[in-house]
């Protein structure tokens, strides 16, 4: 949708003009699943995919949302209102971040927005993130805050964490925030700081492409924060501040010395995983991106075989794009359904892609929403 389009939108719900038009994208994470949270290693890139706002300040404490995606008109909420808990629906997203701000002692105070998205819902690639970091953007411009990309990922974060309640680690709003257009953010989530590579599939002949399975596991949440909570207390037992703490050559001795009742499975997850994003990254900066797709599998492994947030239909996703030829295949996100990405040669892309969506007719699934992800410039204003 163009900016003109989402301004019409804009009046044509709250009246007048906007004040501006902003843009924060989804994510999808090459390498580094379930990291975030231990203070470990990710290596996202932002889609092309964005949530829109179009944005007027108001000097009365209310916030007016309207989302051109759910039905229902606009939510109406008093700033001064605002508490965890207290917002249901997409409105919670925006809301939180205003909460949040003013948490943090940002005098912000209420806003018309009007929002559009067509970052996929329920499909792993962190549309709510995308929802929080346009709206702390926005907020950030309109009350002239001069926070930068960094601070706003971490309170859009705390947003989710806090108001809407979910205890995600801060990989998806900081891709959103911070990603830059054709590269993919190495970032270390325990010092924040971040490397930008290069990415350039094309000149390689590859293409990665997201094959959303348009399925979303009710258990996704409940599972998420229990293996948040077992890898925390496998940091614990090893004595150790985070499972970032434990490097590889050490694994196998630590893991003797935890109890057998997966959290063993657990931390060789998140310790290898970490050493697989170290091992994309060289592959990267070595300008062997093909060098990415047995990690990506691997990555898929440990996923399946040791965190357990894999399910039937991304596994059928990542053995049917590997038989059809796909150079590396893997589940995307925080799992029990969602997004895997494939690693692809080029003229290998039509094959792998009519594969899984026979493989998925013959299953009796809804056909995949398949498309090639383009590494994305992260949250910017628009107009
Ligand atoms: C979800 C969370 C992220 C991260 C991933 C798994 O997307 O929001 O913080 O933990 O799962 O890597």
């Amino acid at each position: 949708m163009s900016d003109d389009l989402l301004t019409d939108a804009f009046t044509a719900v709250h009246h007048g003009a906007a004040d501006g038009v902003w843009a924060a994208p989804g994510r999808v994470n090459l390498i580094g699943e379930h990291t975030d949270y231990n203070d470990g290693f990710v290596l996202p890139i932002a889609l092309p995919h964005t949530a829109r706002a179009a944005v007027r300040r108001r000097e009365d404490g209310v916030l007016r949302l309207h989302s051109a995606q759910a039905g229902g008109g606009v939510v109406e909420l008093a700033v001064d209102a605002l508490a965890p808990g207290s917002v249901d629906g997409w409105a919670k997203y925006p809301a939180g971040v205003v909460w949040a701000l003013r948490e943090a002692g940002h005098p912000v105070g209420g806003a018309d927005i009007h929002l559009d998205s067509d970052v996929p819902t329920g499909a792993g690639l962190s549309s709510s993130a995308a929802l929080e970091c346009v709206t702390a953007l926005a907020f950030n411009d309109l009350w002239s805050l001069g926070l930068g990309p960094v601070d706003l990922g971490l309170l859009a974060q705390r947003a989710e964490n806090v108001f809407v309640g979910v205890p995600c680690g801060a990989m998806d709003q900081l891709a959103s925030t911070c990603c830059e257009a054709d590269r993919a953010m190495f970032l270390d989530t325990r010092t924040l700081t971040a490397r930008q590579l290069p990415v350039d599939l094309a000149a390689a002949g590859l293409r990665l492409l997201v094959i959303d399975t348009q399925v979303k596991h009710d258990l996704a949440d409940g599972a998420y924060a229990e293996r948040r909570a077992g890898c925390e207390k496998a940091a614990a037992l090893l004595g150790l501040p985070a499972l970032r703490d434990l490097a590889l050559p050490e694994l196998e001795a630590a893991l003797a010395t935890l109890p057998d009742d997966g959290l063993r499975a657990l931390t060789r997850h998140v310790v290898t995983e970490n050493a697989r994003v170290e091992a994309a990254v060289e592959a990267m900066a070595g300008g062997d991106p093909a060098a990415l797709g047995p990690i990506l599998t691997a990555g898929h492994a440990s996923l399946r075989d040791d965190f357990l947030v894999s399910c039937a239909e991304t596994d059928l996703v990542v053995v049917e794009a590997l038989a059809a030829g796909a150079l590396g295949a893997r589940m995307t996100g925080g799992g029990f359904g969602g997004s895997v990405i494939a690693l692809v040669a080029e003229q290998d892309s039509d094959r792998v892609a009519d594969a899984v969506t026979a493989a998925f007719a013959a299953a009796g699934l809804t056909a995949p929403r398949i498309f090639p992800a383009l590494a994305a410039q992260g949250a910017r204003r628009l107009a």
